[in-house]
């Protein structure tokens, strides 16, 4: 492969570096281009920047393949488990039976909110949207901390990442409990982090959650398969804040922030009021699979599109399969699920869709899972944002460790007014 690129701008050539990523990945690398021409590169959306080069996880969105650190993602849903994954992304490689006794020891010792923590839960209204309880408490986490906030991170980062990554799961549920007037439920150290996670979610005074095995592997696999995913809307910001040397608990709030948005992790919830929306009105589908084609409805058939996907999301499938096996095992029949598959069908077997090839995404089916877990609609981006926890983690570590990293601090090309002088207040129309 040539090592160079030529670019001419006004007669004259400019000779920049390529490189290639070991999955054969090529950039042109623009990092010399405004000293040498002055220009500068713009791209809309960063549809066509990399922002960095990254160990964590790889993507070919022709060809439908994730990878965790190598690890194609069928081979992890079928054979890890949310933990083990994490561990796998933060650290680089699968853990030893050791290596994951004493990660999951350590989330276990750090699952415990500061006392302190639960009267913030009481000044949020009960209609508060749990993605801000959530966003406001990971950044609150950090004020009961301040030995985290100091010194070098690297000699933190193990007992700094371990509580972020627990108590984010104790945030989540104690957000619902106090939404729904509930007592909280403190975390039970015997449980592993899926079982605690819906024992704190949905145990009562009166009554202890019942541990359905098909439920909490249900919920372990959508954790898992949410892990990580490249430089998406989210974890950009993560890496954008951590580039600050900002600490990890505001990066990964900035995350949530980033997450919350029906166009990235917002779309789980979206996806179920669609669906709603459908089956309320009657609708087979088709009346809004022509909305979602027509701009001017401000329509999209959320769940559906990728920016890097323009094949089935190999999430989609696992989920897919998934739906079928949870609901089956539960023996519960949704209508929704019902929809789901109509207008599956539909949009890949319409012109508009096949042409933008736009394919079911990871948040198509997860919403439908969620639910048959009882786990509330309002929740479905937070279960995203707790999945998504481990690869961010990852990449402020990436960020955090890199000593040659620079601050992010994206260039524009200004086109607003010029040579403007200031109008005395009076002479002002
Ligand atoms: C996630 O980046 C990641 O990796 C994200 C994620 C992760 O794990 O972190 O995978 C998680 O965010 C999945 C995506 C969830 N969002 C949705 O399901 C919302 C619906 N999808 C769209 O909003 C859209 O597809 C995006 C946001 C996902 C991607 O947007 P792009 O890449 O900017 O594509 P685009 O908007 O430029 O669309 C290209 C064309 C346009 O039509 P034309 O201008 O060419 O005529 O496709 C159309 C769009 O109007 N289009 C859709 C559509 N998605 C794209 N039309 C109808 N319904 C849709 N869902």
């Amino acid at each position: 492969m040539d090592n160079t690129a030529e670019l001419k701008l006004n007669g004259k050539t400019f000779t920049l570096p390529t490189l290639e990523g070991t999955e054969q990945e090529r950039a042109v690398d623009v990092s010399q281009l405004r000293a040498q021409s002055g220009y500068i590169t713009l791209d809309d959306g960063y549809g066509n920047t990399g922002s960095c080069k990254s160990k964590i996880t790889f993507i070919d969105g022709d060809a439908g393949i994730l990878r965790y650190r190598g690890i194609p993602i069928e081979v992890l849903a079928e054979k890890s488990s949310f933990i083990e994954v994490a561990h796998l992304l933060i650290n680089g490689k699968l853990p030893t039976s050791a290596e994951l006794t004493r990660f999951s020891n350590l989330l276990t010792e750090n699952e415990l909110l500061h006392e302190d923590m639960k009267f913030h839960f009481e000044g949020f209204p009960t209609s508060s949207h749990p993605m801000a309880i959530l966003s406001s408490m990971i950044n609150a986490v950090s004020c009961f901390y301040p030995e985290l906030l100091s010194g070098d991170p690297k000699q933190h980062f193990e007992v700094e990442s371990a509580r972020l990554l627990s108590q984010v799961r104790t945030i989540a549920a104690f957000a619902f409990r106090k939404s729904r007037g509930l007592p909280i439920n403190y975390p039970k150290p015997a449980l592993k982090y899926t079982a605690n996670f819906l024992h704190m979610m949905f145990s009562n005074p009166y009554q202890e959650y019942a541990l359905d095995p098909v439920v909490v592997r249900a919920l372990d696999l959508i954790f898992l398969l949410h892990a990580d995913h490249e430089q998406n809307c989210s974890t950009a910001t993560v890496r954008m804040v951590a580039s600050s040397k900002a600490n990890m608990f505001a990066s990964c709030a900035a995350g949530v922030c980033a997450l919350w948005g029906p166009l990235h992790g917002g779309a789980n919830q979206a996806v179920l009021e669609m669906l709603d929306e459908i089956h309320a009105s009657g609708d087979d589908g088709s009346k809004f699979i022509n909305a979602a084609k027509d701009k001017k409805s401000g329509k999209k058939l959320m769940g559906f599109g990728h920016r890097v996907y323009k094949n089935y999301d190999p999430r989609a499938k696992i989920i897919k399969q998934a739906c079928d096996d949870v609901l089956s095992k539960l023996q519960i029949s949704d209508p929704l699920l019902d929809i789901a598959n109509k207008l599956e069908h539909a949009a890949l077997h319409d012109s508009y869709f096949v042409e933008r090839k736009l394919y079911p995404n990871v948040d198509f089916y997860s919403g439908i899972i969620m639910r048959a877990l009882k786990i509330p609609t309002e929740m479905f981006t937070v279960i995203f944002a707790i999945g998504r926890m481990p690869g961010w983690i990852a990449n402020y570590r990436e960020v955090m460790e890199d000593n040659s990293g620079r601050i992010y601090r994206p260039r524009q090309v200004y086109v607003g007014p010029v040579n403007q002088t200031y109008v005395p207040i009076k002479e002002r129309k």
